[in-house]
């Protein structure tokens, strides 16, 4: 994996300080909100590098997916979708895309930056999705957004998450890792294994769980896994 320029990370450490000063001035109870706060804030500026995820290419680990297991069709969801860079590799791979973010200056950037794109766009929650799209997709990506819940509100989101999944689809997660025993001082909050399993209780099939080492100044331990839903027969024979 490519370790970041010093500039790059001069940007990004500026970009967390006034994260975390926007955070502090909101207080918890309003965590949600933060994100929104946060998108606003730099696109006033037309700034993407005060938002200290926003690397504007997609994930590498999700690039490498898509060109290893190419052709692909049918529907995707890309969950907390950010500035639109996933929701745009998806696409292009050859999916039907539809992408979410609770911040609705997200979702009018992401559209801004890619307005070509065959992507439905939406503004939408995680812990409280549209009806409509429980069942519905072949392939479910979220890199970041679960990590960047306190693992309170993140107790909420393993049920929704698997819900958006046609029986045979697959969900591709990419996240921090941490040891069952180490106190998470986020944000982010790295998972632990433990809380990575509650989706084998939810019924998904673990397919990878590929640790992976992500430099920048340092070396942050991360996953790469997928879960399949199983098939309408296979779960008939458990
Ligand atoms: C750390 S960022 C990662 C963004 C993007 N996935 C990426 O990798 O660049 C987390 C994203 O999840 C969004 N988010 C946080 N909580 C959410 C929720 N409950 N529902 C939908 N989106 C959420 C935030 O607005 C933010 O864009």
């Amino acid at each position: 994996m490519p370790a970041f320029s010093a500039e790059v990370e001069e940007k990004r450490r500026a970009a967390r300080a006034h994260a975390d000063a926007i955070q502090e001035r909101l207080g918890e109870e309003a965590f949600l909100d933060w994100f929104d706060r946060l998108y606003a804030d730099a696109a006033q500026d037309e700034a993407p590098e005060r938002i200290p995820w926003a690397d504007l290419a997609p994930h590498p680990l999700l690039t490498e997916w898509l060109q290893k297991h190419a052709p692909h069709q049918g529907k995707a969801l890309e969950v907390g979708c950010g500035l639109g860079d996933n929701a745009a590799a998806l696409s292009d791979a050859g999916y039907a895309v539809t992408a979410f973010d609770l911040s609705a200056h997200a979702v009018e950037w992401a559209k801004k930056r890619f307005p070509d794109k065959p992507i439905d766009w939406h503004v939408a929650n995680l812990l409280e999705p549209p009806q409509a799209w429980r069942g519905q997709f072949d392939i479910v990506h979220e890199t970041y957004t679960l990590q960047s819940l306190p693992p309170g509100l993140r107790r909420q989101a393993f049920a929704p998450l698997a819900g958006f999944l046609k029986p045979g689809g697959r969900l591709l997660l990419i996240c921090r890792i941490r040891p069952e025993e180490v106190t998470p001082e986020g944000p982010p909050w790295p998972l632990a294994p433990s809380e990575l399993a509650e989706l084998e209780r939810l019924g998904f099939v673990r397919e990878t769980l590929r640790p992976v080492i992500l430099k920048s100044t340092r070396a942050i331990p991360h996953v790469f896994c997928i879960y399949r839903r199983p098939a309408a027969e296979e779960t008939e024979k458990r």
